[in-house]
């Protein structure tokens, strides 16, 4: 059975910044994703938190919000069958020491803060998220 999915993946700025981001966007085409909308933005601190709210009680919660709007990202709407989980296989584990070869975080992550890239990890999330950066 056809399953169709969207979610939404973020280019994280210690990527954009290494002007990696070209390369990653090739990863997600070759691994037959659509990117089906994308912006480059820089986003302020409370959007962060915002986005982030899930993880408001985590000790690093604070950094990776003033990190997540520390510089320009690239935000995109990727689909493909399965593309939630498909895109959390290819992102690799969030330390990038844990992931595995092949995945964008092994190639490119530098740390478990400035791993590269953001994907939704659930088809609720994906929806919040996508709405988030694209409801207009
Ligand atoms: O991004 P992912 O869904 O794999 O991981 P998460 O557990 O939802 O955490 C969100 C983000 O917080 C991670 O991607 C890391 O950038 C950051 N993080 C961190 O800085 N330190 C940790 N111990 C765990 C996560
Ligand atoms: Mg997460």
């Amino acid at each position: 059975m056809s399953n169709l999915e969207q979610t939404l993946s973020i280019i994280k700025p210690d990527a954009v910044e290494r002007n990696l981001d070209n390369e990653i966007k090739d990863m997600f085409k070759n691994n037959g994703f659509k990117i089906v909308k994308e912006k480059k933005i820089q986003i302020e601190k409370f959007e962060a938190e915002k986005f982030y709210k899930v993880h408001e009680t985590k000790p690093f919660y604070n950094d990776l919000c003033t990190y997540l709007s520390s510089g320009p990202i690239v935000v995109m709407i990727l689909e493909k069958e399965n593309a939630i989980l498909a895109n959390r296989d290819l992102m690799g584990a969030t330390n990038p020491k844990d992931a595995t070869d092949g995945t964008i975080r092994k190639k490119y992550g530098i740390s478990i803060d400035k791993n590269s890239v953001h994907g939704s990890d659930s088809y609720e999330n994906s929806k919040i998220e996508i709405d988030f950066f694209f409801k207009d």
